[in-house]
């Protein structure tokens, strides 16, 4: 009871705020996602994701040098598929030889300590840019799950320490695991993204991998008959609870700030580590924010940063990973 009991006293000065802080950020929090592309020499910029890049194989393996340095030691790989490659089944998914088995391959040359996590889902290989295959204006379920065990299995081979299966679709977690053991790839993880939800923030990412749904007849114009609906909450634990009893080792929240109470909710009901993806619409707005000078980009990040661990984040996927630790290193 106040005066007896003071909450500034604990604000005072600097050194006793770091001594009562009860979030810290460090390397370890982290999962850096990178985009990659065919070619060589190449580093393009991402228009609506300012100074975040597409990698071709070689820029790569300088870009996850430095970022070992830099004390980051997981990434999460996407590709930019060529649209001649793409189809309705995402066979390109498939090639051992394909840019994601050759990205593996060349960030475990570079870097073999360095923890590699894969995306899992048809979009980027997908003339329709669906995270399945489509029939008859659906998005068909088990028979996507068959190529999602396929693709994850080709990623294991390629030398993959974790896959990343991102599509939303029912069972692929069980799917995934089982070839993987039955394949001899017990020590292979799952990071499922368990609680996806339909967002409207993924418009870059989209833009950065060309991997939009397409606008033709006979195609769901969106994800909502497979990414979650905004509105709900307790579904969330319903799905994570299930990727959970299928065998994912890691589960996350996708968005990440407009998701926190369901970062929180996750965090309260399972007891495996929760990872939040901190998406490519939330990066945009800050850079976009800041490039008018209407927000102080490296406070605005920390502090959203900060508030997706204090959530209940244990990982971390940021396109802010290294802004981040350049600024408290
Ligand atoms: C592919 C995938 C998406 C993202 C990660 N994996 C896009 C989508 O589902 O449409 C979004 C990441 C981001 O916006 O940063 N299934």
């Amino acid at each position: 009871m106040y005066p007896l009991r003071r909450n500034r006293r604990l604000r005072q000065s600097e050194a006793i705020r770091a001594l009562v802080s009860e979030t810290i950020i460090s390397p370890n929090d982290f999962l850096v996602p990178l985009f990659v592309v065919e070619g060589k020499g190449v580093k393009e910029e991402i228009d609506s994701m300012p100074n975040y890049y597409r990698y071709s194989l070689d820029l790569l393996e300088k870009e996850v040098k430095e970022l070992w340095k830099l004390g980051l030691k997981a990434v999460l790989l996407f590709v930019k598929v060529p649209d001649n490659l793409k189809d309705n089944s995402g066979t390109e998914a498939l090639n051992p030889d394909g840019l994601m088995q050759r990205a593996i391959k060349a960030v475990k040359n570079a870097c073999p300590e360095m923890l590699v996590m894969t995306d899992v889902a048809l979009d980027p290989y997908s003339s329709f840019g669906h995270d399945g295959i489509v029939h008859d204006g659906q998005i068909l379920n088990d028979e996507t799950n068959s190529v999602l065990a396929e693709m994850s299995l080709s990623h294991a081979q390629a030398g993959a320490d974790f896959v990343a299966p991102s599509d939303m679709m029912d069972g692929r977690i069980f799917e995934i695991r089982s070839l993987l053991e039955d394949e001899g790839f017990h020590n292979k993880g799952i990071m499922s993204y368990s609680a996806k939800y339909a967002s409207a923030f993924y418009g870059p990412f989209r833009d950065a991998l060309d991997s939009a749904p397409v606008d033709i007849k006979n195609v769901p114009k969106d994800k909502q008959t497979y990414q979650m609906d905004t509105a709900n909450r307790e579904e969330a634990i319903r799905e994570t609870q299930m990727d959970i009893e299928e065998g994912a080792d890691i589960v996350m929240v996708k968005p990440g700030l407009a998701y926190l109470d369901i970062v929180r909710d996750i965090k309260n009901a399972v007891d495996v580590p929760v990872a939040v993806y901190q998406v490519s619409g939330e990066y945009a707005m800050l850079k976009a924010a800041a490039e008018k000078g209407w927000l102080d980009h490296d406070a605005v990040m920390m502090e959203q940063i900060t508030s997706i661990k204090r959530a209940g984040a244990n990982i971390i996927a940021s396109y802010f990973a290294k802004d981040v630790i350049k600024l408290i290193s």
